[in-house]
């Protein structure tokens, strides 16, 4: 039994947490660092977060990494975050894919360089049997661009205006392999979505805190859980009790 089962023990633990990882050029600044150094830091996290969720039950994580608005950053900046990506593949896959995680990659892959598609395709392609947590890595994702592949997926298909349906919808995003996610936790402090999971997050819990995406610990997750745990999901219905 892990250590980290007993203060959660009797709680509802989400199927699937997704995280607005933000803050990392702040962490960076109280520092003194250039902002590539927080990202670094930043990336560095992500390790513990997945053993942690995975060793509470969680199934799903999703972890937003490069949004389609990202792409206005300095190009310096923009292609800091792209080697981060292939150099995040090339140290972990290998360890993940030990750890039964299986990988996938939500967004446009056609906007990222043939390198790095090829890169972000093979750790697909070797975790996809994997049967451990779900480890989704929202890069060049941006929510309103999912609902637009969707739409021309669909349209594509020759599906008529009588035809569509929410469900259909859903079908058709980056995320139809997976439930919607039960929590959104966006570090950092700032309270929106920028552009993540538009659709899927319709029902979500939100959750934030001020803590920097460098700085965030399992102990955070736990109270996020924790947090959870005491709100009453209702989907539009009535309380349970009424
Ligand atoms: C989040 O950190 C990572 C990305 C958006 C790529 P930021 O780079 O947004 O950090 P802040 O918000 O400037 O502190
Ligand atoms: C959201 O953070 C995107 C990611 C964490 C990848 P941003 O830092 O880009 O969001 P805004 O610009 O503050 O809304
Ligand atoms: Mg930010």
């Amino acid at each position: 039994m892990s250590s980290t089962e007993s203060p959660l023990k009797g709680l509802r633990i989400p199927a699937h947490i997704a995280i607005i990882m933000d803050g990392n050029g702040r962490w960076a600044k109280q520092r003194g660092l250039p902002r590539m150094a927080g990202h670094r830091a930043g990336t560095e996290n992500i390790r513990a977060i997945v053993k942690e969720c995975d060793a509470i039950g969680v199934r799903y994580l999703t972890i937003y990494a490069f949004s389609t608005e990202n792409w206005t950053r300095p190009s310096l900046e923009v292609q800091g975050l792209m080697q981060i990506l292939g150099d995040f593949i090339d140290r972990e896959t290998r360890n993940l894919h030990e750890q039964h995680v299986k990988l996938q990659h939500l967004g446009r892959l056609n906007g990222l360089s043939a390198r790095l598609r090829r890169k972000v395709q093979h750790a697909i392609d070797l975790t996809h049997a994997n049967t451990g947590i779900t480890l989704a890595v929202a890069f060049n994702y941006g929510g309103r661009a999912d609902i637009v592949d969707a739409v021309r997926d669909l349209m594509t298909q020759g599906v008529g205006p009588d035809q569509i349906n929410e469900q259909m919808i859903s079908d058709h995003l980056y995320t139809r392999e997976m439930p919607d996610p039960d929590i959104v936790i966006r570090t950092s402090g700032e309270r929106r979505i920028s552009n993540f999971m538009i659709w899927q997050a319709a029902y979500s819990e939100y959750w934030f805190t001020p803590v920097l995406w460098p700085d965030f610990q399992p102990e955070h997750i736990h109270q996020a859980i924790r947090d959870y745990g005491r709100r009453e999901r209702r989907f539009g219905g009535l309380p349970e009790q009424s």
